[in-house]
């Protein structure tokens, strides 16, 4: 019995999700998709880390990435920007093709921040399975439930096999 139970919890997949924020507006959006990727109804095991603290190892554990950052000076916030400069070499040949999305806060309409983060990971390469999710100024309850149906989308589609 206990082989089993170790045994099904090691076929879950495993969804990091990553991220940085300074004043608190993309750590809302990161607690939304949180809990929307902890949906009752679907078995997978999900991890939050903010940027600076994650690394290599949870990288490789990862079978599916959320990523949030500000856009900040036209880019991704330098944390973000940070792990994946410590990771890109280290992690070569052993990430590619696992599926990602993005969400970000903004002042403005955060395009900056996106195409820095999709160019970088097209080189590892990631592949990305969702549209992005952009809060766009003051963070509204619509976008707080569109960062929670990214977490679900992601989660499901994890635990389906469909990426
Ligand atoms: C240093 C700095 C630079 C910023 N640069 C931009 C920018 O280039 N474009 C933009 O749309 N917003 C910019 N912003 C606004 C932030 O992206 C926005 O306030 C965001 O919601 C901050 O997220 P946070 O609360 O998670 O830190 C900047 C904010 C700071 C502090």
């Amino acid at each position: 019995m206990n082989d089993l139970i170790t045994n099904n919890s090691l076929d879950k997949k495993h969804l990091l999700i990553i991220y940085h924020s300074k004043n608190g507006n993309t750590g809302k959006m990161a607690d939304a998709v949180l809990r929307g990727a902890r949906h009752p109804e679907i078995e997978i095991e999900v991890k939050m880390q903010e940027a600076k603290q994650t690394g290599l190892d949870e990288l490789l554990w990862a079978d599916g990435l959320i990523l949030g950052t500000p856009e900040n000076f036209g880019y991704m916030s330098g944390a973000l920007k940070d792990f994946f400069d410590r990771t890109f070499y280290p992690a070569e040949g052993k990430v590619e093709g696992l599926p990602y999305c993005i969400f970000i806060s903004a002042g403005n309409d955060g395009s900056g921040a996106l195409a820095s983060i999709r160019r970088i990971c097209k080189g590892f390469p990631f592949k990305e399975v969702q549209q992005p999710v952009i809060a766009q100024g003051k963070l509204t309850q619509d976008k707080i439930a569109d960062c929670q149906d990214l977490g679900t989308y992601m989660a499901a589609g994890l635990e389906g096999h469909i990426f």
